[in-house]
């Protein structure tokens, strides 16, 4: 029996799907498809829900802004109180010309050029991430070039498994990411040396879209220790850095509350007396989003049934490289037209594109609307323009009504650098 997504932001009235108190197909009627459609509300309240489950310590949210990079989602973060967490020189401009002040940014990545350290320098950010021994001298070298202190925290590799998708996954020791402890422990010992640098804390984020407790417990202990080790030592760190990763529902996973993850890290990282860092991504933006898509066609090939529909891997991603689950749902219910079970495929000339496999789905017709689930994040943000396909248009709901944050891409945009070399 076809499925429909649990959610309360996204919700039937009259069998119609509304967003807040939107419904998709008034949006839709304006900006055509595909398109993406944020909730306001979704946002705001798991930006509060996490900050509370976190009020017994003293903590500061990063929003990663690699999940939804949008203008208008970073500085709803922002006047939500929160940071924002910048893998790149682009990243940090957009956080910036959102309105993000330089020291609520952490600027991460594992491979940054010095343009990118010198940039986080001369807009001294809260601080930059180290992932590597050279690294380290790196920032040291380019900061008393420009006769700075650079504010930095190690990112340590805790080498534990998330038990995550290979991709996603970030903290096993044969991931390409941070340090391992005994080189964080040896860099710290620097300290004294590396005049030009002030190590401020430490850091990890071991994956993302984690589903179960045990891997961040581990991880976090370890570090911790670690900290505890530093201090011992006299070197005072201000920032235990927890990263991001916590799994959200996209099928059937069985995930936790973000009071069940505070109530595991609480007990370790009260003992640290400074200030813990989260750098939540999709926790806060991926059921706060839809991507809306119209069926081109409907056909049959051998026994299989396809709905062809005018969003494509272009448009939203994971599916072809993770072969990632999003729920996919009628805009319009109606009881009366029976189910099959249908691929959910776009017109991008790759066996590859598709949005969803084998789904059991109330038949379709050319013109009808489908919602795919979960889609605020890494969703626009891997959009390509593959095919010379337009990224799609951006929507954001606030109760009652709705606005564009991203016109649909025009022609011109797909060949704007390249007209003048014609
Ligand atoms: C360093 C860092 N912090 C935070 C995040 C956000 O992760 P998530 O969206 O899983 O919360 C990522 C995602 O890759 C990351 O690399």
């Amino acid at each position: 029996m076809m499925q429909l997504f649990p959610s309360t932001y996204f919700t039937y009235k009259n069998k119609q799907l509304y967003c807040e108190g939107v419904a998709v197909t008034q949006i839709v009627k304006q900006t055509g498809t595909p398109t993406y459609i944020y909730s306001k509300k979704y946002f705001e309240d798991a930006s509060k829900e996490f900050d509370e489950a976190f009020r017994a310590v003293r903590h500061k949210i990063f929003y990663a802004a690699k999940s939804n990079f949008n203008l208008s989602v970073i500085k709803t973060f922002i006047e939500l109180g929160s940071g924002v967490d910048v893998n790149s020189e682009g990243e940090l401009y957009r956080a910036l010309k959102a309105g993000a002040k330089p020291e609520k940014i952490i600027l991460t990545s594992v491979g940054k050029t010095k343009n990118e350290i010198k940039l986080g320098l001369e807009r001294d950010v809260l601080m930059i991430k180290a992932e590597s021994e050279e690294e380290v001298y790196l920032i040291n070298e380019i900061a008393s070039s420009m006769n700075k202190i650079a504010r930095v925290a190690i990112r340590v590799n805790p080498d534990v498994n998330p038990k995550t998708h290979p991709y996603i996954s970030t903290g096993l020791s044969e991931n390409k990411f941070g340090v391992d402890s005994e080189t964080a422990l040896k860099l710290f010992r620097k300290q004294k040396e590396l005049k030009n640098i002030l190590f401020t804390g430490i850091d990890m984020h071991i994956g993302s879209q984690i589903t179960t407790l045990s891997p961040f417990v581990e991880a976090v202990e370890k570090l911790a220790n670690l900290f505890l080790i530093l201090k011992k030592e006299g070197l005072e760190l201000i920032h235990f850095d927890i990263g991001g990763g916590i799994g959200i529902q996209y099928n059937d996973e069985k995930t936790f509350s973000v009071n069940k993850f505070a109530e595991a890290l609480l007990p370790i990282v009260k003992k640290l007396n400074c200030e813990i860092i989260f750098e939540p991504g999709r926790y806060l933006t991926a059921n706060a989003g839809i991507l809306v898509t119209e069926v081109l066609y409907t056909k049959k090939n051998q026994h299989k049934n396809f709905l062809v529909v005018d969003a494509a891997m272009t448009d939203l991603l994971r599916p072809s490289i993770y072969g990632a689950y999003h729920h996919v749902q009628p805009v319009k219910l109606d009881e009366s037209r029976s189910e099959i079970i249908a691929d959910v495929v776009g017109p991008v000339c790759e066996s590859g594109d598709f949005l969803a496999k084998e789904r059991t789905i109330q038949k379709c017709e050319h013109g009808d609307l489908l919602a795919v689930m979960s889609a605020g994040a890494y969703g626009m943000v891997m959009a390509s323009n593959y095919n010379a396909r337009r990224k799609p248009a951006e929507i954001l709901v606030t109760g009652n009504s709705f606005s564009i944050i991203r016109a649909r891409e025009t022609f011109e945009h797909l060949v704007f650098d390249e007209e003048n070399y014609l």
